[in-house]
């Protein structure tokens, strides 16, 4: 079993009186420990998929189905520790409110692209930091503050009591981000959800921030959903990944395999695109056009969302570009977890 399983997971917003389809009946799994990267062009539905998981969508935004079942007990190595915890798997989706607040935090954190928005202003780092321990049954003010310099110090702080006195005002964007991560990672969660935690910040910390993610998830066995519209972070950074586009996954699997053999012509044109450093945030020059908004989706469906930027379905046969504006491709299984849902799979295509 594994840490999270997700399965026909569908979120839509509410528009003037109708429910437009954001997230589309996505499936994947998460196992305990390992980095899984979340990848795909601004807008296909990213930051709604990992809001969903610790229920923290905005108003007008709503889950309309699927399960998604998380499992605390469940180790690194794939063993259930049971009895350990007490904790048998629990459907989130049906958890209420006071039994979400238990879990987030403790067994799901999350970090955003916006450190500054997530920390409070008025208040220091140390007592925020010791706040969520003590939200989690840590009330003994010493344990609590000693754990608080510990962290700090792990997430690189050269002075952890300056550090520890400091408002947020007083650090960079990127020493916010680390706070965040040390936030995020005290309660040693089991589940690490991290939005563009880079994306805001120069190149030269981005790197930083990513190394101390691998830390926390080397040291602490924290799994982490890793979201980024940039592949060449998730390459360096993730050993599995699934890709979305317009709402759906439309890739998933090992990493090697899909840099090696992408099997999805987005997942081409988003690799075929990698930009240099000084290159970053550009369109991709591969496939021209744009992700469709959440009304456009809704005229193309029932058919593939991606049609109308593909390249393949240009060099296809009329009776191949029939099937794709009229039918959403069903999941193909490539093999090692390797899954893709288009309809020239296996057609020569570029
Ligand atoms: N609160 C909201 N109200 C209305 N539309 C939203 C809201 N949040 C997201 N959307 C729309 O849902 C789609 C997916 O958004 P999002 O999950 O933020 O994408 P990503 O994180 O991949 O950039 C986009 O079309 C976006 O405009
Ligand atoms: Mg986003």
């Amino acid at each position: 079993m594994a840490l999270l399983e997700i399965r026909n997971l569908s979120i839509a917003i509410k528009q003037n009186d109708t429910m437009l389809t954001a997230v589309n009946g996505i499936s994947f799994n998460i196992e305990a420990g390992e980095i899984v990267g979340l990848a795909g062009e601004s807008g296909c539905g990213k930051t709604l998929t990992a809001l969903s998981i610790p229920h923290l969508l905005p108003e007008a935004v709503e889950i309309t189905g699927g399960r998604m079942t998380f499992n605390a007990d469940i180790s690194p190595n794939g063993n259930t520790q049971s009895g350990k915890t007490g904790n048998s798997p629990v459907e989130i989706l049906s958890l209420d409110e006071e039994a979400l607040c238990r879990i987030r935090g403790k067994d799901i954190s999350m970090i955003f692209q916006e450190p500054r928005q997530s920390l409070n202003p008025l208040i220091r780092i140390g007592a925020q930091i010791a706040e969520t321990l003590e939200l989690h049954g840590i009330n003994d003010k010493k344990e609590a503050k000693a754990a608080a310099l510990d962290m700090l110090e792990k997430l690189g702080f050269a002075d952890p009591t300056k550090i520890y006195h400091a408002y947020p005002h007083q650090l960079s964007g990127g020493m916010c981000q680390r706070v965040m991560i040390g936030i995020a990672a005290i309660c040693r969660p089991k589940l690490l959800i991290a939005d563009e935690p880079a994306t805001a910040l120069d190149t030269a910390i981005q790197d930083q921030i990513l190394e101390l993610l691998a830390h926390i998830n080397r040291d602490f066995g924290a799994a982490i959903l890793f979201i980024s519209h940039d592949l060449s972070v998730v390459r360096r950074f993730c050993t599995r990944f699934l890709v979305m586009y317009a709402g759906r996954i439309v890739e998933q699997g090992p990493a090697e395999l899909l840099f090696t053999s992408p099997a999805h012509p987005y997942t081409r044109g988003l690799i075929g695109a990698i930009p240099r450093r000084e290159q970053r945030g550009r369109a991709l020059a591969n496939i021209p056009g744009r992700v469709p908004s959440i009304e456009s989706i809704e005229d193309q469906l029932p058919g593939c969302p991606f049609a109308p930027r593909c390249p393949a379905i240009r060099c296809a046969d009329s009776q191949a570009r029939n099937c794709c504006l009229t039918a959403f491709p069903p999941e193909t299984d490539l093999g090692k977890g390797h899954l893709a849902r288009c309809f020239m799979i296996g057609a020569a295509n570029g």
